[in-house]
C-alpha cells in the first residue's frame, strides 16, 4: 500500500520502558545447561532485562513507555484519540492491556485495543495507525509495542528462554498539517499462518501440534522451533527492505536508519552484508537487552531518536517478522 494525501503524520514523541532487572548469561548457566561463550556466538545475547513479575509486567512497562512518548510530545494523554497496544504477554485478554492504560493515564474516550502480531506487533501496530489516520479516523494515535517475555518463559527449556527480554516501546502519532509529505511513505504487513507451528504459546493441551506431543510443554510458556524460524528469517528479511527499497525508489543512501527488530544478531548481520547496510545505519542493542519481541523496534527507535541520530526530513526504515509467521516493513519520512 502506498499512501498518499492532503496532510501528513507526524512522528511528535517517541518513549521506552524496560525493567531495571538483569539477567545476565552467568545467571543463565547457573539455571540450565548453557554457556556465555554459546549464547553471545549464536545469538549476540549478553544480558536481557526481566521484570519482577510481582509489581511489574506489560501494562506497567506500556504505561511508562507512552508516559514518556507523551512527555516527549509535549501532550497529554487526552489529546489521544487511539491506543494500539502490540503485545503477545498481555496480563489478560480482556480487558486490553491498551484499556487499562487509557483508564490510567486518563484518555478516555480514545479508542483502545491490543494487536497480536508477535515480534512484529510495533511496524505492524504504526502500519495500522498510519491508515486510520490517513483515513481521516484519528487524528493522534499512540502505538505502543511491548512484551514481558520473561512472564511466558520456561526457564528449563535452554534453547528459548536464552532468547528473549523485557521491554516497551512507543510512539505518538499527531496529523501535520502543514506537510503531507511526512508520514508513511510505504508499508507491507504481512502473514504466512501455514507456519504457526513454529512458534506458539499453548493454553490447552488440545492445541499443541503432534510433532510436539512427545515433548512436554508448560502450557502458558512459548514453544518455538529456533531453526525454522531462523532458516525463514534470513531470507525473509533481506527480501522485505529489497522490496520496501525497490517500491519506493529509495536507495540505501536515502535511508538514514533501518530500525530492525533485534531477534539474533546473526540475522542481522546477514542482511546488513547481503544489502550492503553501514554499521551506523542499523541499531543493534540486543547485545544487552536481547529479544524482546514486540518491545523491540519500539526500543530501538526510541534510543535512536532521544540520542539525536534521527531528525525531521530523514527516510526511516522500520522491519521485523516473528509468531504467526508475521511480517511488516514501514519507511517513513519523519
Ligand atoms: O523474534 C522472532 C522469533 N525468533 C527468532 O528469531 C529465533 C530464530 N532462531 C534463532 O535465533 C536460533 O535458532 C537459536 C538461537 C534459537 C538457536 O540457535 P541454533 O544455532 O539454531 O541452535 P539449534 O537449536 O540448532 O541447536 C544447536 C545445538 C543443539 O545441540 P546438538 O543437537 O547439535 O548436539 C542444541 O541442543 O545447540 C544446543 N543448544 C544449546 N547449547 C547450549 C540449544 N540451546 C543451547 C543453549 N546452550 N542455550
Amino acid at each position: 500500500m502506498t499512501s498518499s494525501d492532503a496532510f501528513g503524520v507526524r512522528i511528535a514523541g517517541a518513549g521506552s520502558a524496560v525493567p531495571d532487572r538483569r539477567l545476565t548469561n552467568a545467571d543463565l548457566e547457573k539455571l540450565m545447561d548453557t554457556s556465555d561463550e554459546w549464547i553471545v556466538q549464536r545469538t549476540g545475547i549478553r544480558e536481557r532485562r526481566v521484570v519482577d513479575q510481582e509489581v511489574e509486567g506489560t501494562f506497567t512497562l506500556s504505561r511508562d513507555a507512552l508516559r514518556r512518548a507523551l512527555d516527549d510530545a509535549g501532550m497529554d494523554a487526552r489529546d489521544l484519540d487511539q491506543i494500539i497496544v502490540a503485545t503477545v504477554t498481555a496480563e489478560m485478554t480482556c480487558p486490553s492491556t491498551a484499556c487499562r492504560i487509557s483508564a490510567e493515564l486518563g484518555a478516555t474516550p480514545a479508542g483502545a485495543f491490543d494487536l497480536v502480531a508477535a515480534c512484529s506487533g510495533f511496524v505492524y501496530g504504526i502500519n495500522v495507525a498510519d491508515a486510520l489516520m490517513r483515513a481521516g479516523h484519528c487524528r493522534t494515535i499512540a502505538v505502543i509495542g511491548c512484551d514481558a517475555m520473561s512472564t511466558v518463559i520456561d526457564y528449563s527449556e535452554r534453547s528459548v528462554s536464552i532468547l528473549f527480554g523485557d521491554a516497551a516501546g512507543a510512539v505518538v502519532l499527531a496529523r501535520e498539517e502543514n506537510d503531507p509529505t511526512v508520514g508513511c511513505i510505504y508499508s507491507s504487513t504481512q502473514a504466512d499462518g501455514s507456519m504457526w507451528e513454529s512458534l506458539y504459546m499453548p493454553r490447552r493441551s488440545q492445541e499443541v501440534p503432534l510433532q510436539d506431543s512427545d515433548n512436554p510443554i508448560k502450557l502458558g510458556c512459548l514453544r518455538m522451533n529456533g531453526r525454522e524460524i531462523y532458516r525463514f528469517a534470513i531470507t525473509k528479511f533481506r527480501e522485505v527492505i529489497q522490496e520496501a527499497l525497490d517500491a519506493t525508489g529509495l536507495g540505501v543512501d536515502d535511508i538514514s536508519q533501518f530500525v530492525c527488530h533485534q531477534s539474533n544478531l546473526r540475522i542481522l548481520e546477514n542482511a546488513k552484508q547481503k544489502l550492503g547496510l553501514p554499521d551506523d545505519k542499523v541499531h543493534i542493542n540486543i547485545d544487552r537487552y536481547g529479544n524482546s519481541s514486540a518491545g523491540s523496534v519500539g526500543l530501538c527507535f526510541d534510543q535512536l531518536w532521544q540520542a539525536g541520530k534521527i531528525r525531521r526530513g530523514d527516510h526511516v526504515l522500520f522491519v521485523a517478522f516473528g509468531g504467526g509467521l508475521t511480517w511488516a516493513v514501514s519507511v517513513w519520512k519523519i
